[in-house]
């Protein structure tokens, strides 16, 4: 088969190293990829949300499968995009429609979903600029702190959580004048949540599903989870509290009802569904819902799925996933991020990245390319994540050991990565 997948981050090459892996594989192309992702296919130069150029490609390099990695292009309608053209009906999407994309585009449309589903998630009251006055008295009757998310896409920024009630009614006023644009034109305010969080996965083809190994993520910047938010600095599979007396929860009270929801909604869904989920005194709640792969939980699931992922893939397409097996690794798979010094704020691009040889042959990690470009024979930084160093061990440990270790080998200027990745489990 010959697949097409979009997307140029760590998510993407963690990915494009797993299909890369399956004899069912023909040709492999990354859409636009980054300086790793070369490794494991073809990159084209194409943006991920230029439809109308990914459209000729596909036809032109006859791809049968469409792997979309970020979710800006199935917020914008590309499943339906290609399965409305009859000239590309025939290539199958892996994600969502723009419908089912709302679970990730709108934050309102997710919590009106999960209400309507029965599906636990924190107290909410969504308000517009006409309704401010309703959300100031909602805010009254939470406790601090106070957290407050725009309803559209804000590339993960989207989300303040308060400590006093003046600065939640102070911002909350700021988001609905247009803080975030147009995306904050609408504000979810949520009560606040006290637990640990984790990432689970699952794979839908619209009817049935497969829940792929849960991953924990730490998003701050710095140890001990401080700081301020970034894409993520790090990940861990498996997560020790998500035992199965508590899966069991998530499963019946949380995947069944959302796959089913979707379903009796009219609501085609055949992708990764992402549910942010936290721990609170052992009950599963949802945070939120992405529409995708989570980045960098995709840099150590991958290493846990022993099963061919083109082969699940398929039966995705095939709405036949109940055929397929899913086997899972069991050992413990942790990922090490290495930044730009600066990041999640203003930092430099462009500097070399040395080492990557050596770290790559000393076998301990996989290493998974998220910003770099490749110049004239060079690495070169290229984001703010740079590199996902990943690790096998029998414990978290020695998974992260390793990693660790791997990450001594690669240099770059002001590079940083947090030491502490699974203090918490
Ligand atoms: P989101 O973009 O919805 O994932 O929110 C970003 C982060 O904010 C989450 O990963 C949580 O750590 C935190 N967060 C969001 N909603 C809540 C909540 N209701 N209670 C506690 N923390 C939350
Ligand atoms: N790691 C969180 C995300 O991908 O949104």
């Amino acid at each position: 088969m010959k697949i097409l997948l979009l997307g140029s981050g760590g998510r993407e090459h963690a990915l494009a190293w797993k299909i890369a892996q399956s004899p069912r594989v023909e040709r492999l192309f990354i859409a636009p990829g980054n300086g790793g992702t070369s490794a494991a296919g073809t990159n084209v130069n194409i943006k991920a949300t230029d439809f109308t150029t990914l459209r000729e490609f596909a036809l032109r390099e006859s791809i049968e499968m469409i792997v979309v990695g970020p979710e800006d292009p199935l917020v914008q309608g590309i499943y339906d995009i290609f399965a409305n053209d009859p000239a590309t009906r025939h290539i199958a999407v892996i994600g969502p429609t723009a419908a089912g994309a709302r679970l990730e585009g709108s934050k309102e449309f997710a919590k009106e979903f999960m209400q309507r589903h029965h599906i636990p998630t924190a107290r909410y009251l969504s308000v517009t600029a006409d309704t401010l006055s309703d959300g100031l008295a909602f805010l009254d009757t939470l406790q601090a702190p106070y957290v407050l998310k725009a309803d559209g896409l804000c590339a993960g920024k989207g989300v303040l959580i308060l400590p006093t009630l003046a600065e939640a009614k102070h911002e909350l006023q700021e988001m609905l004048g247009g803080m975030f644009g147009q995306a904050s034109a609408t504000v979810v305010i949520e009560e606040f949540l006290s637990g640990i969080e984790c990432s689970v996965f699952v794979l839908t083809d619209g009817t049935h599903y497969k829940v792929l190994p849960v991953a924990k993520d730490y998003k701050r910047i710095g140890e001990g989870d401080t700081g301020l938010n970034t894409g993520g600095m790090g990940s861990i599979t498996p997560v020790p509290f998500a035992d199965t007396l508590f899966m069991d929860k998530v499963r019946s009270r949380i995947i069944e009802p959302t796959v089913n929801g979707l379903k009796q909604e009219g609501i085609l869904y055949k992708g990764f569904i992402f549910l942010g989920l936290i721990n609170v005194g052992g009950e599963p709640m949802v945070i939120e819902y992405n529409v995708r792969m989570g980045d960098p939980e995709t840099e150590s699931v991958m290493l846990r799925i022993q099963s061919d992922l083109v082969e699940l893939l398929e039966g995705v397409r095939d709405e036949n996933l109940d055929t397929k097996t899913l086997t899972e690794d069991p050992r413990t798979a942790a990922c090490v991020m290495l930044v730009s010094g600066g990041y999640p704020e203003a930092y430099e691009r462009g500097k070399r990245i040395d080492g990557l040889g050596e770290a790559a042959a000393s076998g301990d990690s996989i290493l998974f390319h998220a910003g770099t470009i490749c110049v004239d024979g060079e690495t070169l930084t290229a984001g703010g994540r740079v590199i996902a160093v990943s690790s096998y061990g029998d414990t978290k440990e020695e998974a992260l050991a390793k990693s660790y270790r791997t990450a001594e080998k690669i240099q770059f200027e002001n590079q940083y990565c947090r030491r502490d990745i699974g203090f918490d489990l």
